[in-house]
Parts: C-alpha cells; structure tokens; sequence
C-alpha cells in the first residue's frame, strides 16, 4: 500500500518514520527546503532519528516531494498541516484547503482520507469532505476519517506506539480502514462513535492543559502575595493520592497546540450559542503571566529597567525543541523592551531567531529564564547575571515565581 502524507512537519514526518516500516510513503511538503533536506536523509524534527529516514530511503520506502502529481497513484492520504489562528485570533483553515485542493486534483482514484491536523468539531464532514469534492474534476466518493495526533515533540516515554489514538470514520468502511492502518504501528487504538467525538475530544485534552496551567499560574500570583512557595505549596498539595493533578508555573504557554486548540474550541461553541468564557479566561491568564514576571523583575530591581542589560534564557516554548511557536519568551522581550531595558537571549538549540542569534550565557545586568533546556548548565545560568529571576521552577537560590 502506498501512503502519502501531507505537510511533513512535527506530525506529518512523525508518521512517515513509523509507517515507513510498513508501507511506502510519499512525504508531500510544499517547502522545497524541507523536502531537499529529507531526501538528504536529514531529519529537522526532535524525535525523528535520521538513520530511520535513511532507512526508509535506502529501501525505497520513503520519499519526501513537492510535487503534487507524485500523489496520484497513492492508496491513503493523511493531512497533517497547520491549522493556526488568523490575526484576529479565528480558527484559520487555508491550510487544511490547500491540502485539499491538492488532493481534489490529483487523486483520481477511491482512497481513504485520514485528517490528522487538529480543528473544530465538524471539519472532516462539513469541511474537508465538500472542500476535496469541489476540487475533484469528477465526482469521487472517497472515505473519509478523523485520527487527531497526540504526538509530544522532544519526549521520550510517550510515541506513536503507545499513545492510544483517537479515530472515527464518515463511514464503517472508512473506520475499518483506518483501524488497520494504524494498528500496524500503534498499540492501542480507540473506536469512538463520530468524527465529531474524535475532533472535540483532541480539543478538550489541550483545553484541559490550558485551563489548568493558567489556574497554577494565578495560583503563583496568590502565592507570592501570600509570601509562600508556590513549589513548596504544590508539591504538599501532590502528596494526595487521588484528585489533584500537578501543572506548574510558568511565564506563559506556547507552541502550537495549548494557546491555540482552545481557540478553536471557544470559536465553535460561540457559533453554536454556548459560552466559553472559562477557555477565554484562562487564555487571558496565561499571556498576561508575561507581563506578570516582568513587573516582579522591575520591581525587585528599583521600580526601573531603563538601559539594563537583559538576558532572557530559553526562547522555544519547552525544554529541549527548538519550537518557538507562540513561545512565551517573545512576549517578555516585548515587555522588557518596552520598558528600555536592553535585551538579548540565550538559547542554543533554537540558534536564531526572528534575524538574532543566541547570546553568550553571561556577562547581564539581570538574566530571565524561560525555559530550561536539559544542556542548559544551572550553575551558567546562576552565573550569567547579577540578579536572575527563574520562571521554570529548576533553579535553586535565585529569585523566581
Ligand atoms: N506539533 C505538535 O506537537 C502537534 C501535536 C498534535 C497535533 N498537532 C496538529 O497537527 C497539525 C500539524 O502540526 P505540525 O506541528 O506538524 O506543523 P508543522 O508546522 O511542524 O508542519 C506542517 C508542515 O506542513 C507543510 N505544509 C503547509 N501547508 C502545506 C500544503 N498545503 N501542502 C503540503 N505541505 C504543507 C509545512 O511546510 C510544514 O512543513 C496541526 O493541526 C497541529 O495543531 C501538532
């Protein structure tokens, strides 16, 4: 059997490394950059191994292109591209038409269509499916379903093997497809009764997240007011056997999943007259947390950062990635600068980023560290500046939330 699949990014060439082993993979990316790269054997996503990519390669199961007829004679397609925000923070899917238009004229024949980008409830049946009929040529009832990736970028214990993953079909058919599909290299796969049920379950996972990790945040700001440890406090609070999940503090949420899924599904419920003011909320907490931490670093040095020299330490959005999608770090440059302080940062396994590169980890008036990547020495970072305030909770005898 012969897959493609669409958009060969975090998702996407995930899925190519593991269903490399089984079936031959047409990688489709419209970015002739990453395709180049991956026909070179080089993998740009943590957790892809390189000498897999080779593998596949070298026995001709895989193929990473951008041209779109390379899809014609494939048996399933996945769609795996981003499904961001617009400017004004709505469920944005060029992309996801732009997939679908490649697959309305290229594929000619019956295949099973399998969404794995993440969106609203209602996708697959009311927008993908017309989107891919409107751009066939003639009419093709292909089979459709829903399998929302759980993937998580950079971890070790949890992949696409025992993850057990979400999947519904538009039809018996389609879900009986999919089930064999997935089962070659998941261990655990979960039937549920509509793609409707797949799509918000995948929401509801990352709004849970978010939800809890702006309620640990304003529990931080509480904590502080109250002169206690917001560590110390959490930590007690774990210590129950049943009830009680620990979230910890931060400067804020990033990447692609926390501070957007939730978007989408605020949007979907106020289009059907349901309110969703707790997801709004808990969004507003989490950006504000920036401006949060930089008001405890004015405040701790003199009520002032004009012409201090600041170093804020860790830019992608979690330890170990270099993903700054939506990272927190941005908007605590933003507010430092701001407030005149002169500002750079530290981070190695980002490198560059918005046409700066990473700074030396010393020589600062004030160091703000923001994510901790495991290569990242705790004494360096202690030793980078006269004061250093830590968002992340791993530093020990320094200022922190
Ligand atoms: N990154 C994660 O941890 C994660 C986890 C679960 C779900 N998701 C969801 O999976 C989807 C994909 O996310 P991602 O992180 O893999 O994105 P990504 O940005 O890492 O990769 C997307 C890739 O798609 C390509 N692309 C965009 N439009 C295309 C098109 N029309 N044709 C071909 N290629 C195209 C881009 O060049 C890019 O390489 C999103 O809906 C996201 O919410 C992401």
């Amino acid at each position: 059997m012969k897959v493609g699949i669409i958009g060969q990014g975090y998702v996407g060439l995930t899925i190519s490394a593991f269903a490399g082993e089984f079936f031959d993979v047409i990688g489709f990316d419209n970015n002739p950059r990453i395709v180049d790269q991956l026909n070179s054997g080089k993998s740009h996503i943590e957790g892809v191994d390189s000498n897999v990519l080779k593998s596949w390669i070298e026995a001709g199961r895989y193929k990473a292109t951008n041209v779109e007829s390379d899809l014609s004679d494939v048996d399933l397609v996945i769609i795996a591209v981003p499904t961001p925000l617009s400017p004004d923070r709505k469920p944005d899917l060029a992309f996801i038409d732009a997939a679908c238009k490649t697959i309305g004229e290229n594929i000619r024949k019956r295949v099973l269509i399998i969404n794995e980008s993440t969106s609203f409830p209602g996708t697959l049946r009311n927008y993908i499916k017309p989107a891919i009929e409107k751009y066939s040529s003639g009419p093709i009832e292909h089979m459709y379903a829903i399998s929302p990736e759980r993937v998580d970028p950079g971890r070790g214990d949890f992949n696409q093997k025992n993850t057990p993953r979400l999947f519904a079909g538009l039809t018996p058919e389609a879900s009986k497809m999919t089930r064999d599909f997935y089962s070659k290299f998941c261990d655990k796969l979960v039937e549920v009764s509509s793609p409707e049920v797949a799509e918000a379950a995948k929401l509801f996972e990352n709004t849970f997240r978010q939800v809890n990790i702006a309620l640990v945040n304003e529990f931080a700001q509480i904590a502080h007011s109250l002169g206690i440890s917001v560590y110390e406090t959490l930590d007690a609070a774990n210590t129950k056997p049943y009830g009680f999940m620990k979230f910890t503090p931060s400067a804020g949420v990033g990447g692609h999943c926390i501070p957007v899924d939730p978007t989408y599904l605020a949007a979907v419920a106020e289009e059907h007259g349901a309110p969703a003011t707790f997801i709004r909320r808990a969004n507003e907490v989490n950006l504000e947390m920036s401006k949060y931490v930089v008001d405890r670093v004015q405040a701790d040095n003199g009520g002032s950062l004009q012409g201090k020299s600041i170093l804020v330490v860790g830019v992608a959005y979690k330890p170990n990635v270099a993903d700054v999608r939506e990272t927190a770090a941005d908007l605590v440059i933003e507010h430092l600068r701001e407030r005149g302080a002169v500002v750079s940062w530290h981070d190695n396994v980002v490198g560059t980023w918005k046409s700066e590169i990473s700074a030396p980890l010393s020589g600062a008036d004030i160091a703000v560290v923001v994510t901790m990547h495991d290569s990242v020495k705790a004494a360096d970072v202690v030793a980078s500046a006269t004061y250093v305030f830590d968002t992340t909770g791993k530093l020990k005898g320094v200022h922190g939330l």
